[in-house]
C-alpha cells in the first residue's frame, strides 16, 4: 500500500482469513465450510464445545493441518502451508494445547530450537541468552534458562511454550487454551501479556474455555459448533451466558452438584507428618470413604507435590501414609494402584495417555486383569466395559479403536478420567480434573466425581481452578509455602475469604489454622 492512502481497505486490516474451510479426519468432519477473518492487531477468540473444531482451525492457520478444501489467506494473498515451518516463515506461530517441548532439553534450548539464535555447540549463544532474558522480563516470567524441561510442572512448561512462540517473532500467535494449566494470578499475567502483544503490533488468535477471560481480553469472538461458525462479532456484545448458549445451542448454567455427607467410617487414607525436603512439611490429613478433600494452593504451595506423593509419583522424605490403617511406602504410581490409589494426572501427554494407542487400551491399561482373565471373550468384554464407561463420560469418538491423539483435547481429558476410575480405586487423586473441557462437560465431570464419592470412593482433589475445589470438596486444606495453613469448611467460608487465604496466607477472617 502506498503511503497516504486515505481509505484503509479490508485487505489492509485483515492479517489472516479462511474461506470455505473443510477438513475431514476419516469419518469425522472437523470443519464444514468455515469462514473467519482475523483483523490485524486484535485479539480474536475462538470458543466452542469440545470437538467443535477450534484446534483444527488454529492448526490450519499455523500450518499443522492441511485443509481438504477452502482457502487460507495471509495479508490478503492465498497461501498453502505444508508444515508449521512454512507458517513460521509467514509469521504465524502456534502455542498448542498439547505441550510439544523436548523434556530432555533445557528451557533455553527448547525456546530456540529451530531458530537462528540457537545454541552454538554446547553453549547457548550470548544472543540467545539476551533474547531469553528480554522475553522473560517482558512477560514477567520467572524461569531459569538452564532447567531441564522434564523437571518443570505443567504451568511452567506452558510458559516455555509461550516464550518459544514469541522468540519466533510472530505476527500472528495462535494460543490454544493457554490458560488451562495456569493458576489465577498467572492467568491475569497471561491476559496482560496478550494485551501487551497486541499493543506491540502482534495479532492473537485465542482459543479458550474460560469464557470470562475470553471476554476480558478479546476484541472479536467467534463461536464454533460442530465444525461450523455459529456467530462472530464484537466481544463487547457478549456475556459468558450468551456465549455458552451459542456454543451449546441451549442455555446452560455451571453449577456444582449438592454435597452429600461422607460416611463416618474409618479413614481410607491417612497422611501423617508428610514432608519432602524444602518443598513441603508436616502435612497431616485424612480422607474417609465418600469424602472429597480439597487441597487448595498456588503452584508453589506444595499442594501438587503432596498429591503426587499420595499417588506414588514423588517419594516423600518424611512422615507416613496409611491405607485402611495399614502403613504403606509407595514406590511408584503402579505400586500406589496396587494399594488402591489411582491418579488422574495433571498432564495428559506426559503421564496420562499413550497418544498413539487405541482408546480402549488406554482405558484398561491399569486393570488388564479384569478383562484378560476372560481369555477369548477379552476383546468383546473390554469393548462393553470400556464402551459403557466412556458413554457415561460422553466421549465423542469415532470408535474405541481410534487412536487417542485423534480426539479433541477435552475428549482426551474424559478418556483420562475414565482410565483413572476404571480400576475402581479406593482413593482417587484428581489433579485438575476438568483441564481443557467445555462448560457442559465440566458439569458432567463434577457430577461424576460427586457420584464416585457417593459410591464410596475417597477423593483428594487438587486444582488450580480453586472454584472447583471450593464447589466440590467437603473439606479444604489450604496450603501455602509448603505447609497446611488452614482447614476450611467451604459451606462456612465465603469464596473470596478462602481465596485470600490461598493467595496471601492471611488468616484474619479465616476459619482458624489447622
Ligand atoms: N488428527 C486427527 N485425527 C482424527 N480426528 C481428529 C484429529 N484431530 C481432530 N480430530 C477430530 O476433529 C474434531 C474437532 O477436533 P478439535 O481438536 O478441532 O476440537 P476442539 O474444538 O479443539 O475441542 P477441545 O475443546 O476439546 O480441544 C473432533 O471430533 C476430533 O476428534
Ligand atoms: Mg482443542
Amino acid at each position: 500500500m502506498p503511503d497516504g492512502d486515505a481509505v484503509r481497505t479490508d485487505h489492509d486490516e485483515v492479517i489472516a482469513e479462511v474461506r470455505g474451510l473443510v477438513k475431514r479426519f476419516g469419518s469425522v468432519q472437523a470443519l464444514r465450510g468455515v469462514d473467519v477473518r482475523v483483523v490485524r492487531r486484535t485479539v480474536h477468540a475462538l470458543v466452542g464445545e469440545n470437538g467443535a473444531g477450534k484446534s483444527t482451525l488454529g492448526r490450519v492457520f499455523s500450518g499443522a493441518v492441511q485443509p481438504d478444501a477452502g482457502t487460507l489467506l495471509i495479508d490478503g494473498a492465498p497461501v498453502r502451508f505444508r508444515q508449521p515451518r512454512d507458517a513460521q516463515r509467514a509469521g504465524v506461530v502456534a502455542v498448542s494445547q498439547e505441550l510439544t517441548l523436548v523434556p530432555q532439553l533445557d528451557v533455553i534450548d527448547n525456546v530456540f530450537l529451530g531458530v537462528e539464535e540457537r545454541r552454538a555447540g554446547l553453549i547457548a549463544t550470548a544472543r540467545a541468552r539476551d533474547r531469553f532474558e528480554e522475553l522473560t522480563t517482558q512477560l514477567g516470567f520467572d524461569l531459569s534458562p538452564h532447567q531441564r524441561v522434564r523437571n518443570l510442572n505443567v504451568a511452567d512448561r506452558q510458559k516455555v511454550e509461550i516464550i518459544r512462540a514469541l522468540a519466533r517473532t510472530a505476527r500472528l500467535v495462535v494460543l490454544d487454551e493457554p490458560t488451562s494449566a495456569l493458576v489465577a494470578n498467572e492467568v491475569t499475567q497471561l491476559l496482560d501479556i496478550v494485551r501487551r502483544l497486541v499493543a506491540n503490533g502482534t495479532t492473537v488468535l485465542f482459543v479458550s474455555h474460560a469464557l470470562q477471560d475470553v471476554l476480558d481480553v478479546s476484541d472479536t469472538v467467534t463461536v464454533m459448533r460442530d465444525g461450523e461458525v455459529v456467530s462472530s462479532g464484537p466481544a463487547s456484545e457478549q456475556t459468558p451466558d450468551t456465549l455458552a448458549t451459542a456454543m451449546l445451542g441451549r442455555t446452560h448454567d455451571l453449577s456444582f452438584p449438592t454435597r452429600r455427607p461422607p460416611t463416618q467410617a474409618e479413614s481410607v487414607l491417612s497422611v501423617r507428618g508428610l514432608g519432602l525436603r524444602r518443598r513441603f512439611e508436616d502435612v497431616t490429613f485424612d480422607v474417609r470413604p465418600r469424602e472429597i478433600v480439597g487441597l487448595a494452593g498456588l503452584v508453589d504451595s506444595g499442594a501438587g507435590l503432596v498429591a503426587g506423593a499420595v499417588a506414588g509419583v514423588i517419594r516423600p522424605t518424611r512422615g507416613q501414609m496409611l491405607i485402611d490403617g495399614v502403613p504403606v511406602r509407595l514406590t511408584s504410581p503402579t505400586d500406589a494402584l496396587r494399594h488402591g490409589i489411582s491418579l488422574l494426572p495433571e498432564s495428559r501427554r506426559d503421564e496420562g495417555l499413550f497418544m498413539r494407542r487405541p482408546i480402549r487400551e488406554n482405558v484398561t491399561v491399569g486393570k488388564a486383569s479384569i478383562v484378560s482373565r476372560w481369555g477369548m471373550m477379552r476383546r468383546r468384554l473390554e469393548g462393553v466395559l470400556v464402551g459403557s464407561q466412556l458413554r457415561t463420560f460422553d466421549v465423542r469418538m469415532s470408535s474405541l479403536d481410534a487412536r487417542v491423539d485423534t480426539l479433541s483435547g477435552g475428549n482426551q481429558q474424559k478418556v483420562l478420567l475414565a482410565k483413572s476410575v476404571f480400576v475402581r480405586p479406593k482413593v482417587l487423586v484428581a489433579m485438575q480434573p476438568t483441564r481443557g473441557v467445555d462448560v457442559g462437560a465440566k458439569s458432567s465431570i463434577y457430577s461424576l466425581l460427586s457420584d464416585l464419592a457417593h459410591d464410596g470412593m475417597g477423593i483428594l482433589l487438587v486444582s488450580p481452578e480453586i472454584e472447583e475445589v471450593y464447589g466440590l470438596a467437603h473439606r479444604i486444606l489450604v496450603m501455602h509455602g509448603g505447609r497446611v495453613i488452614a482447614e476450611v469448611d467451604p459451606k462456612a467460608i465465603a469464596y473470596d475469604e478462602m481465596m485470600r487465604l490461598v493467595l496471601t496466607a492471611d488468616r484474619t477472617g479465616g476459619e482458624g489454622a489447622a
